[in-house]
């Protein structure tokens, strides 16, 4: 069961820091503000004190389950959580971003470490636009830039414990074929001229590995992993 027990400290480096292998399975951590927030390729995820939800989970997934997988089931766990709080159809970016209208939301992290993956899921709820990042590559939004509307972060946060638990066990029991339909629904690029890890082309979808298939001028193109630039 994901959300027991749980770390909640108002302020800390990061949520990621606070959990480690000595935690039991389905362990989380939540703050109220980081003060050195890891994002993605060492960036750093930055958020105004009490606008956000900040988690991190404590996963020890079975054998023959790839942890980089875990950035899609946080992904889909985390757009259908802002779809319910929004009532507006978010899509993932492959391979962790959450976007409404364009605009990043959500952010997702899987660190693997000493035999167990802290994974680590950050939304923007509450900031007003001037308490977003200006200089990101894909532009930021909030949940209450898009509806004008403050959130309840806490609630937020039970419905994506909610969801992050009935996908992770799917997935655990079925791989990635348990989350795939939810996946392929909300895929931001397919369609979309991308550039990914150095291959250059159109996005056609995410496959049943959670590789995403670019079809360039010499074919398609099976990426791994990697940051992605796309053309809007
Ligand atoms: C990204 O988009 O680059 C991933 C961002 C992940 C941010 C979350 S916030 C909670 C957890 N603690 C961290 O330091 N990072 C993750």
């Amino acid at each position: 069961m994901i959300g027991r027990p749980r770390r909640h400290e108002p302020e800390c480096e990061s949520t990621q820091l606070l959990l480690g292998p000595d935690d039991p399975a389905g362990a989380i951590a939540t703050t109220d503000h980081q003060t050195a927030g890891r994002g993605r390729h060492g960036r750093t995820w930055v958020e105004a004190p009490g606008t956000s939800v900040l988690l991190s989970v404590l996963l020890r997934p079975p054998p023959g389950r790839p942890a980089p997988q875990l950035s899609l089931v946080g992904g889909v766990a985390a757009a259908i959580a802002v779809e319910e709080a929004l009532g507006l159809a978010a899509q993932i970016k492959w391979p962790n971003d959450v976007m409404v209208d364009r605009r990043k939301v959500a952010g997702v992290l899987a660190e693997a470490r000493d035999g167990v993956v802290v994974l680590g899921i950050g939304i923007n709820v509450n900031q007003m636009r001037d308490q977003l990042p200006a200089d990101t590559r894909v532009a930021a939004a909030s949940l209450r830039t898009i509806d004008g509307r403050v959130h309840d972060r806490e609630r937020l946060l039970d419905s994506l414990l909610a969801m992050l638990d009935d996908l992770y066990t799917r997935w655990c029991e079925d791989g990635l074929d348990a989350v795939y339909e939810d996946l392929g629904a909300r895929d931001f690029l397919r369609g979309r001229r991308v550039t990914a890890d150095g291959v250059a082309g159109t996005a056609q979808m995410i496959d049943r590995d959670g590789r995403l298939l670019v079809s360039t001028g010499s074919g398609l193109v099976a990426v791994e992993s990697g940051e992605v630039v796309f053309e809007r």
